[in-house]
């Protein structure tokens, strides 16, 4: 069994304990905020770190009204020319906290007076000495090089910096989340048997939209690195302004479906890739019966052994990306490829 195949199965654990040692950081956090609430926050990323960012872009604008912008770094490290910092706070995410222009941004931010926080897995890394306030995940070490259970901690850690901003997070929901995730991990063996059709993919596109497009982001770089899949990602909405026109019959679409405020957006492209005879994979919950009628085929999220319910809305994204990691995982098992030690790649990306 592959290494990525192991850490996904770990992702229970590895999130309760996250949880379980972070409410104390976001306690304490909190009381930071409330003496002195942020006007901007900067995430700054890479890789799948970049794409938990753009999760917590939505997450934090939506739950606490405070606007989020993605770091560029190299206005700092190729441009040299640091930006206005004052009453910013930084995050930083980085599995292995030793990405050199994420923490490159983190120290120069520091040092010219923003709050920074670190979200690693790591707490001897770089990242978590540059910050002032490091939030540490529980993932254990993760050996394969796609990360998986790093991704997932990371959108919990989130959850809870938003909620020290501020946000209205429900801490009663996230610790339902562990149990959604065991719920989805009972499906691997109709994914396991689900790849086979796609034993042949060369070219696709994955979709999402709002809290669900970072994992749009996320399994198409899981299609690319483990696969070798070409994946073209979209947000539902920059589909439709073009892309669109690549879909011919038969072309494989990965849609991100979860009941709620995006439905209506992820409804109409499903429509348009419908009538285009696209070969669509659905990844949805019972909440939202209308799905079934528009995808080719579909993924469900059971309900969760613990309490017979699925998540809402705001809590969808962890349990959603699980069938896209076993996907990739079992389809690269398939292809006879090694999804831990991808062709050409490391485990940690120095760039500058
Ligand atoms: C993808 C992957 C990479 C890393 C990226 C950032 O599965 O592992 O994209 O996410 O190199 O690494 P960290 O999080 O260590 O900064």
């Amino acid at each position: 069994m592959s290494k990525m195949l192991q850490e996904i199965r770990d992702q229970p654990e590895a999130l309760t304990q996250t949880l379980d040692d972070g409410v104390g950081s976001a306690a304490e956090l909190r009381a930071h905020f409330e003496k002195r609430r942020p006007r901007l926050i900067v995430l700054v990323a890479r890789g799948t770190s970049d794409n938990a960012a753009q999760f917590g872009r939505y997450l934090i604008e939506i739950t606490t009204r405070i606007p989020v912008s993605l770091a560029a770094p190299s206005v700092l490290t190729l441009y040299g020319c640091p930006v206005d910092l004052h009453d910013v706070v930084v995050i930083g995410i980085s599995q292995s906290g030793e990405s050199t222009d994420t923490n490159a941004v983190l120290e120069d931010s520091r040092r010219r007076g923003a709050v920074t926080v670190g979200i690693t897995n790591d707490p001897a890394s770089a990242m978590a000495d540059v910050v002032e306030f490091p939030v540490l995940i529980h993932a254990g070490a993760e050996r394969s090089v796609a990360a998986t259970k790093t991704y997932t901690c990371q959108l919990l850690a989130l959850y809870l910096i938003a909620y020290a901003l501020g946000g209205a997070i429900e801490l009663a929901h996230l610790r339902k989340i562990p149990d959604w995730v065991r719920g989805v991990l009972t499906l691997e063996e109709d994914i396991e048997a689900l790849v086979e059709r796609y034993f042949f993919m060369s070219r696709a596109v994955t979709v999402g939209r709002g809290l669900n497009y970072a994992n749009a982001l996320e399994f198409g770089l899981k299609l690319m690195e483990t696969c070798y899949v070409v994946a073209e990602r979209f947000s539902a909405a920059d589909l439709m302004h073009g892309p669109i026109a690549l879909v011919e019959r038969a072309f494989p679409v990965f849609v991100f479906a979860p009941a709620g405020v995006t439905w209506p957006s992820i409804a109409g492209v499903l429509d348009r890739l419908q009538e285009l005879k696209a070969e669509t994979l659905v990844i949805t919950d019972p909440r939202n019966a209308s799905a079934r009628e528009k995808a080719a085929r579909l993924i469900e999220i059971p309900e969760s052994p613990g309490t017979g319910a699925t998540p809402e809305d705001l809590y969808t994204p962890i349990p959603y990306i699980i069938p896209a990691q076993l996907f990739a995982s079992h389809l690269a098992a398939l292809k006879g490829l090694n999804p831990d030690l991808p062709r050409t790649l490391q485990k940690i990306t120095r760039t500058l």
